[in-house]
């Protein structure tokens, strides 16, 4: 299994959208996926589940209450299971350190019922997201298009290779988000960033700015799933970036044990 964070300086930069669609987008190439909302805030389980106060999940594990079996949420989509952040109770999110330990369990135990972990965090770099940052292989990191963003880079670059000679993890590359076509700035700056990094730190693939992600929050839903015969043609971005991350996560289709037979 390969245990993937989603993690940024900055909030509002897109991890979330990122972690949900991906995961539907691995788990249709036939990945066994688990997304795992590590927020406090619970916004994946806000986009998925209405009645998000009920759901216990991340927390309840931290806290020994339950166990994973009883946690972890099957979708529809038969490859894609869901672990919600938990201990929201009324409004107030819990802000439990959920330690070190904790997080390489998580990934210990689900490793044999999984392809591929992949786990939202809080912005920013420090507790939780550290923590998870500590325990998982690679990190993935979304980048908004926009001059700022290249300034915080650097200092997010520096602390995944500290954490990485500590530990291993890896960069699996970064996602550029929200990028505004018809925008002149924005375009500059993709521009900017791809002749400013090397190839194999930036994935191709992008995720523009789209009225459907709004849309899509609003329902609760993956963009891919707003509409069964016409989904919005940016929801197709998601498999690009998916396909681009399989062989950078070391992923890798074995022959073609998978083809369906029209007749028996
Ligand atoms: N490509 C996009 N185009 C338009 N809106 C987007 C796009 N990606 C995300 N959004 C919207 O922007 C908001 C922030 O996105 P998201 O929640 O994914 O960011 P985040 O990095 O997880 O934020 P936080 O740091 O608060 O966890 C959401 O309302 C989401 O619907
Ligand atoms: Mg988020």
């Amino acid at each position: 299994m390969r245990a993937v964070a989603i993690a940024s300086q900055k909030g509002g930069v897109g991890k979330t959208t990122l972690a949900l669609n991906i995961s539907l987008a691995l788990a249709r190439r036939g990945w066994r996926t688990l997304v795992v909302d590590a927020d406090p805030q619970g916004a994946i389980s806000l986009s998925l589940k209405k009645e998000l106060e009920v759901a216990e999940g991340l927390t309840e594990y931290a806290q020994g209450h339950k166990t994973l079996d009883q946690l972890i949420l099957q979708t529809r989509i038969p490859e894609l299971a869901f672990l919600p952040v938990g201990g929201i109770k009324g409004h107030r999110p819990s802000q439990i350190e959920i330690a070190q330990p904790v997080l390489d369990d998580l990934v210990e135990q689900t490793a044999e019922n999984f392809d591929v972990l992949m786990i939202d965090t809080p912005s920013g770099l420090s507790g939780r997201t550290l923590h998870t940052l500590r325990s998982v292989d690679y990190v993935l990191v979304p980048m908004q298009a926009e001059p700022l963003s290249l300034r915080t880079l650097q200092g997010v670059l520096e602390i995944i290779a500290e954490i990485g000679d500590q530990t291993g993890l890896e960069l699996a590359g970064i996602v550029l988000t929200m990028v505004q076509s018809r925008d002149e700035i924005s375009l500059e700056t993709v521009q900017e960033i791809w002749s400013l990094l090397p190839s194999e730190m930036v994935l191709e693939g992008f995720v523009p700015r789209d009225p459907a992600f709004l849309r899509a929050s609003a329902h609760g839903v993956p963009v891919s799933l707003l509409s069964r015969r016409r989904p919005p043609s940016v929801a197709s971005v998601f498999d690009r970036i998916a396909a681009e991350l399989e062989p950078r996560i070391g992923l890798t289709q074995e022959g073609d044990d998978d083809i369906v037979h029209l007749l028996d």
